[in-house]
């Protein structure tokens, strides 16, 4: 199997830890040779309120904890970017966190933000796009832009962990979610939970 090229991208929905836990598993994968990494501007008020962490400055070491490896950071207004081209060799893009105004960017073809271009690429070229939802309750505008979207080639991937794996903390409930999307496009993960995976019946 070839190394994949994935991008990442974290938005301003509730949900910071599952962006945080996406770029730990995927610098971790030696199955991934390069992840862009792109955080748009109102998802750093989010990461404040729920993980703490200020600032552009260093924010991918932050959420890691360590140095990236293979993780290249662009600004959101970086149009310019390869992620940007569909000439680009990308096998995909996961939006985690997604927003209901980044949906709706994607949906409509805004391409006005590196996200929403880099998404717009992804379903022009025919590659996987994961867009985690996270909303609640949903307006007849979500429901729509969710639609769009999924007729454009992206798959809604709402931001629901499980329960019947017994998570202990958020972290875990996370990480177990992170891993089924990762499952999705072709990256399954050690420990990933699997239901009855031992059982017959
Ligand atoms: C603490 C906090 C939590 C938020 N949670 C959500 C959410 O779950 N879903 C959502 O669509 N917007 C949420 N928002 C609002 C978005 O951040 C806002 O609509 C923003 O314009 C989205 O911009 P972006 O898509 O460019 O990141 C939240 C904002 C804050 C400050």
């Amino acid at each position: 199997m070839d190394k994949m090229n994935i991008t990442i991208a974290i938005t301003g929905a509730s949900g910071a830890v599952f962006g945080r836990e996406m770029l730990r598993a995927l610098e971790a994968d030696e199955r991934v040779e390069r992840m862009h990494f792109v955080a748009s501007e109102n998802s750093l008020r989010v990461m404040a309120e729920e993980l703490g962490l200020s600032g552009r400055t260093g924010l991918l070491e932050k959420l890691l904890g360590y140095e990236p490896v293979k993780t290249i950071q662009h600004s959101d207004t970086n149009i310019g970017a390869a992620i940007a081209s569909g000439s680009y060799p990308s096998d995909g893009m996961i939006v985690l966190p997604c927003s209901m105004g980044t949906l709706a960017a994607i949906a409509n073809g805004l391409a006005n933000t590196l996200i929403a271009r880099a998404a717009d690429v992804t379903l022009k070229e025919r590659r996987p796009l994961v867009l985690c939802v996270r909303e609640t309750p949903f307006n007849r505008v979500h429901l729509r832009n969710m639609t769009l979207a999924a007729e454009a080639g992206a798959t809604i991937f709402p931001c629901i962990p499980a329960f019947y794996n017994h998570p202990v903390d958020t972290d875990e409930m996370a990480r177990q979610f992170v891993w089924r999307v990762l499952g999705h496009i072709g990256l399954p993960q050690k420990g990933a939970y699997v239901w009855k995976a031992e059982s017959g019946v």
